[in-house]
């Protein structure tokens, strides 16, 4: 018999085929097991997700939607695809939701082919401000094919200024305004939103790529009843696999299920679905707010104890998962690409970020995003949050002393030990 190269003939078929790859993941797990994961957009998935993600399903093509498919031998595609969207439908008691877009882009980019012409005015918040570069930014196709103006947030409070949205919308008369964001820490007045798209004329979305955990967990309020769409990633705090979501109102399902296929992608990533289907199970159960309300609590805590350093915080504070660290406050000749290198020399993983009127480049900026879902997924709470505030503390006053950030390594290390990551062999 004729066996395929990789037969799963060993307990782990990548190990025995391509030890070269299985290596490069050995390494990558060292690294997350031995890192203090304080990206915002990250986390930890269940081995239940990535198990899913790795199953059979990758073989399969299914162009089209459950019942309506352009392959043959597509019944457990069909099964797993109509699960995902009735337990996507239920977790945000959305009316309409579309599990196939590959990822939070393209969830958008499916809105705009749905809603849009080329050339359409679009009102969006300002990357510079805690905005997202598929909402409008130059070099996107969301800046090139649309006429974009942005609001953002006020000098004073570095909160979303509403009467500065409304003035803009009443002038650029926007056939879609955009809310949701990478980097803000405030909460969202999806109501004010809606109430200005209704007496300008324009269409909602809601990209709650971020915040969807909090969300589904009923911690943020909820766009779902205000606007037309809702967007999101499967990755962030909702720990799901690297994937997108698009949601809508009823009367619009028929226009993004066609602009998802065939107007953007070809055949579905099923067997990431199947993880989608598996994470939205985890967030129906009752742990899953336990665990969005631990992530809050962490970057509550994770928040005062920096502000007890003296660092001063983007709006003075967070209301979600993540916050913004404003360098220029205590350090004002590091730069956030200086700093983000030497906290990964000590085992804390950041990134650089824009703040609000940075006179920072992109790739240099004043500001570092720190958010606590995937160290709140290893375990930690509120009492390491201090711990982890004094840790980041000594690597930015270091000035870079090599001796200084091996110390925090150590004390880094020692912090992840005790919060081992679920081994993947
Ligand atoms: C608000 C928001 N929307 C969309 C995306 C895009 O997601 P992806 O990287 O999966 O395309 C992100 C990613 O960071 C995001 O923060």
């Amino acid at each position: 018999m004729s066996r395929h190269p990789t037969s799963p003939d060993h307990a782990n078929p990548v190990q025995s085929a391509d030890p070269t790859v299985w290596g490069i993941i050995q390494r990558e797990q060292q690294r997350q097991q031995n890192t203090l994961e304080l990206i915002a957009s990250e986390n930890h998935v269940s081995p239940a997700v990535l198990r899913a993600a790795g199953t059979v399903f990758t073989n399969k093509y299914a162009e089209g939607y459950p019942g309506k498919r352009y392959y043959g031998g597509c019944q457990h595609v069909d099964e797993i695809e109509s699960l995902a969207i009735e337990r996507a439908k239920r977790l945000f008691g959305c009316e309409h939701a579309n599990v196939q877009p590959h990822s939070g882009s393209q969830a958008n980019q499916a809105v705009f082919l749905a809603a849009l012409t080329p050339g359409d005015p679009i009102l969006s918040l300002n990357l510079n401000h805690g905005g997202h570069l598929s909402h409008g930014m130059k070099v996107n196709i969301s800046g090139k094919w649309f006429n974009v103006s942005q609001y953002g947030v006020a000098r004073k409070d570095e909160r979303i200024d509403m009467d500065e949205v409304r003035r803009l919308a009443r002038e650029v008369k926007p056939k879609l305004i955009i809310t949701g964001a990478s980097a803000y820490p405030r909460i969202w007045d999806w109501a004010g939103f809606a109430e200005i798209a209704r007496e300008v004329g324009a269409l909602l979305l809601a990209d709650i790529a971020h915040i969807a955990g909090l969300v589904a967990a009923g911690l943020h309020p909820s766009p779902v009843p205000h606007a037309e769409f809702v967007t999101t990633t499967t990755h962030k705090t909702l720990r799901g696999p690297r994937a997108g979501l698009t949601m809508c109102k009823a009367d619009w399902a028929k226009k993004i299920d066609s602009a998802v296929f065939p107007g953007l992608q070809g055949g579905p990533l099923v067997h990431i679905i199947a993880a989608k289907a598996v994470a939205f199970g985890e967030a129906l159960r009752p742990e899953f707010k336990t665990y969005q309300q631990q992530i809050l609590d962490n970057a509550r805590a994770l928040a005062e104890a920096l502000m007890a350093r003296k660092y001063r915080l983007v709006s003075g504070g967070t209301d979600n998962h993540l916050m913004l660290l404003d360098l220029t406050s205590g350090h004002p000749n590091l730069t956030g690409a200086q700093a983000e290198k030497w906290l990964e020399q000590a085992g804390i993983i950041v990134n650089k970020n824009m703040i609000p009127f940075d006179e920072r480049k992109p790739m240099e900026t004043s500001g570092l995003r720190i958010g606590t879902p995937a160290v709140t997924t290893r375990g930690l709470k509120t009492e390491h949050m201090p711990v982890i505030a004094e840790l980041i503390h000594l690597v930015l006053s270091s000035n870079g002393d090599a001796d200084a950030i091996d110390r925090v390594r150590s004390r880094a290390l020692e912090l992840c030990a005790q919060f081992p990551l679920p081994s993947e062999s």
